[in-house]
């Protein structure tokens, strides 16, 4: 695929007013989120579950692309039976799929990961291709703590985004490269603020030194926030004021979008700080600012539909919610009185 198609999908999943719905979350992630509800995490409630997020009705308003596991990209809607990428491709939403095999220890780093999923991945992206996936995402975790993240786990990991994301454009898919500084944790904004920093210098030059065309990607960055656990939490604008300073210094204007991670902040806090950013950069910003975002488009409508069928249409209004705010967020047109 050229350059010029690669621009044209990243351009359409971070147009204003649409974000990137994440529900690639893996089966043991699954079950700890269906723990939550009492449900018990099998192939069929999976299905279930993610049949009652993409048959939302009018959800196309506000979903450029649907991030899958790959268990889901070969399900089905369950009341007409047509595969999700066949039915989302049908309502003009892009489905993509998350090709990473998950972050596991760092050898000889205590406390640090690195993600795997390197081997075979040409192959297997190439089969995602046929079965209708057009962009992938791989997330690198890194943790703050007392002498932590290690250059090496920057390296490490920021090396492998790299490598997955030439991978990606080879076979023709758009690559989301999501290095994700962890917020669990008491350290500062400003700690916060150094970290991503150093992270996405770190991700940009290993981008550029592995012939990654910018053009053809979507960042999904944190956003610059206190630890959860610090006792002074930065304000709305203040976090949206670091996130965006960061962002100017480390990200070229050559990639389309930025698409952020919900990272455990509440739904309110990340559609707020999404809609100040947005309201900071105005017409003139280099880059699409929009959601890439899990928990903050689903948590309230897995809450409400707590495996039940009678509660779909309930589960539905609770993720359009949050869809069509977000969406507001994006052109910087949400106000909190609208929750
Ligand atoms: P959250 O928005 O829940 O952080 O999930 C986004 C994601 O895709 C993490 O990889």
């Amino acid at each position: 695929m050229s350059l010029n198609e690669l621009n044209k999908i990243a351009r359409k999943m971070v147009k204003k007013g649409k974000g990137v719905l994440a529900a690639d979350e893996s089966a043991p992630t699954c079950k700890k989120r269906f723990d939550s509800i009492n449900v018990e995490s099998t192939d069929l409630s999976r299905n279930k579950y993610r049949d009652m997020l993409f048959t939302t009705p009018d959800m196309e308003k506000f979903i450029s692309g649907v991030i899958l596991f790959e268990e889901t990209l070969g399900q089905s809607t369950i009341k007409e039976n047509i595969s999700f990428p066949d039915y989302l491709t049908s309502l003009d939403v892009i489905p993509g799929i998350k090709v990473d095999k998950g972050a596991h220890a760092l050898a000889n780093n205590e406390n640090e990961k690195v993600t795997e999923g390197l081997d075979g991945l040409g192959l297997r992206l190439a089969e995602y291709f046929k079965l209708g996936a057009r962009f992938a995402k791989w997330r690198a975790v890194i943790n703050i703590g007392d002498s932590l993240p290690s250059s090496t786990c920057i390296s490490v990991n920021t090396h492998g985004l790299a490598r997955y994301a030439a991978l990606c454009q080879e076979n023709g898919l758009v690559p989301i490269v999501e290095p994700e500084i962890i917020m669990d944790g008491n350290h500062t904004i400003e700690d916060s603020f150094h970290v991503t920093e150093k992270v996405l210098h770190a991700t940009f030059h290993e981008l550029c030194s592995q012939n990654v065309q910018l053009e053809g990607m979507i960042l999904k960055p944190n956003m610059v926030l206190s630890g959860y656990e610090c006792n002074k939490q930065a304000s709305v604008d203040e976090v949206a004021d670091m996130t965006v300073t960061v962002l100017k210094r480390c990200v070229p204007s050559a990639v389309p979008g930025i698409a952020f991670l919900s990272g455990g902040q509440s739904d309110e806090d990340a559609t707020a700080h999404l809609n100040k950013m947005n309201q900071i950069l105005g017409e003139n910003s280099p880059w699409n600012l929009t959601y890439s975002y899990g928990r903050a488009l689903q948590a309230p409508a897995l809450k409400a539909w707590g495996g039940s069928d009678e509660n779909i249409s309930t589960a539905q209004e609770a993720f359009s919610k949050r869809a069509r705010l977000n969406s507001l967020a994006t052109k910087g047109e949400y106000d909190s009185s609208m929750e």
